[in-house]
């Protein structure tokens, strides 16, 4: 299907571009492996590039000079700016959602119209410019009730508030004063969903689909999701209370419309459909969209993958997907847990040294994957606020979990902070 030793460019730094390049270095043909910029641990794969995930002029560059033939693009920032479109137009093979096509996760106003044209269930809401107008309807409106920046804002830009006067203020915060900058030139206001929250997958080449097991990713920074919202704490997958029954619902009434309307208004979705869901009393609902992989997510996913990476990529860009079957572990579970730098997500310290990373990768059915890391002087140190992400396999999500926490006590540094409890509610839900 495809020619041996590709050049393969990935973009981004983090857990998700190094599990996905430690799957790719399993393809059956060897792939020659870049990341821009990478961290510690796909420095063990393949070259790191010292530019960044948004220096889309300087990418173009680099993958024209180095005869790249393959780009993937998978964090939020690169595709909201364009990199698709601008590989693209230079006739470089680049797997992602074109910038009209990745609206549905940098606008949030543009992600909730859509899903009101084409009855796809989600929160009421509405879409505010003005500050006094969006007072008038936070005060005649019911508690909670979340206000969401409508552009990207590093995840910090939901708020789900519990009086009126946590609203004004936040209102205030995003529309004057401007706290996300022009992300915040449009909030969303809308109704809260009470349930549980589930992360859905589906990989697209713009006309057809197919649809990843479940996940869940707990984005709190504490035990017993609380605290600030993160870039996600750890992830689990498949969720046993999710069943194919209510799989189906979620295809049949968001994935399978979205990708037919995205295409239908001439915005064909092709990479990752990530649209996160409530499952509420009255069924799943989409609280966002996201137009890539999650992170840790994706960590999980690659541990459960059997199919050949690279495959299931051409398979998107050919448009071929409906030919290919996805072959996922059978009665595997996998679970991914991010170690972080103490403060975060808050302000934290960086270059404190890491220890125990390889006796830990010695465990059974473990895999450490680096986020936030970078050598110096030959020690492994941090570099981010998620520093690595400790991932394992299991035949019950209890014994993957049991793997992956007996496989952290080898790793330390200074500050190090995670949670204990991942897994914790998803084993406690009666099917
Ligand atoms: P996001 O930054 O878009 O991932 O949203 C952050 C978090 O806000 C989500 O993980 C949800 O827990 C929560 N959230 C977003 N929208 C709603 C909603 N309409 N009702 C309840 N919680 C929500
Ligand atoms: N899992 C959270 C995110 O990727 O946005």
């Amino acid at each position: 299907m495809h020619k041996e030793k590709q050049k393969i460019l990935i973009i981004g730094s983090g857990g998700r571009e190094h599990a996905i390049g430690w799957k790719i270095a399993q393809s059956k043909e060897k792939q020659n492996l870049y990341f821009a910029p990478g961290n510690a641990g796909t420095l063990e794969l393949g070259a790191n590039v010292a530019i960044s995930a948004t220096d889309i002029p300087k990418l173009v560059e680099f993958a024209k000079k180095e005869k790249i033939d393959l780009t993937l693009a998978l964090p939020d920032d690169p595709l909201a700016l364009g990199i698709v479109n601008a590989f693209q137009a230079e006739n470089l093979r680049i797997w992602g959602p074109t910038k009209d096509a990745s609206e549905l996760e940098w606008s949030k106003a543009y992600a909730k119209d859509f899903m009101k044209r084409h009855k796809i269930p989600t929160a009421k809401y509405e879409v505010f410019t003005d500050f006094k107008k969006a007072k008038f309807f936070i005060e005649k409106g019911k508690l909670p009730i979340v206000i969401k920046a409508s552009g990207l804002a590093l995840g910090k830009g939901v708020t789900v508030a519990q009086t009126k006067e946590e609203a004004f203020k936040v209102l205030e915060d995003i529309l004057v004063n401007k706290i996300f900058g022009s992300a915040g030139n449009e909030v969303v206001i809308e109704e809260y969903l009470s349930g549980i929250e589930i992360s859905i997958h589906a990989i697209s080449d713009g006309k057809n689909y197919k649809m990843f097991p479940s996940s869940q990713d707990h984005k709190r920074i504490f035990d017993g999701n609380v605290g600030p919202n993160t870039g996600g704490m750890g992830v689990i997958a498949p969720l046993p209370f999710v069943d194919k029954a209510m799989m189906t619902r979620i295809e049949k009434e968001i994935v399978a419309p979205t990708i037919a309307k995205m295409a239908e208004e001439g915005r064909p979705f092709v990479g990752i459909l990530y649209p996160g869901i409530m499952l509420t009393a009255e069924g799943p609902k989409v609280f966002e969209f996201n137009s890539r992989f999650g992170d840790p997510e994706t960590q999980a996913y690659m541990r459960l993958l059997e199919t050949d990476f690279i495959d299931i990529v051409e398979a998107s860009l050919e448009e071929k997907l409906k030919d290919l079957e996805i072959k996922w572990k059978k009665d595997t579970f996998a679970c991914n847990i991010a170690l972080a730098s103490g403060g975060y997500p808050g302000s934290y310290e960086k270059e404190k040294v890491i220890s125990g990373v390889e006796e830990a990768k010695m465990q059974p059915d473990i895999v450490v994957f680096h986020a936030g890391t970078k050598i110096v002087r030959q020690d492994l140190t941090t570099n981010g606020g998620r520093v690595l992400g400790v991932s394992a396999i299991g035949n019950t999500l209890e014994e993957a979990l049991k793997k992956v926490y007996k496989a952290i006590e080898k790793i330390s540094f200074d500050g190090m902070q995670y949670r204990k409890d991942i897994g914790k509610s998803a084993l406690e839900i009666k099917n």
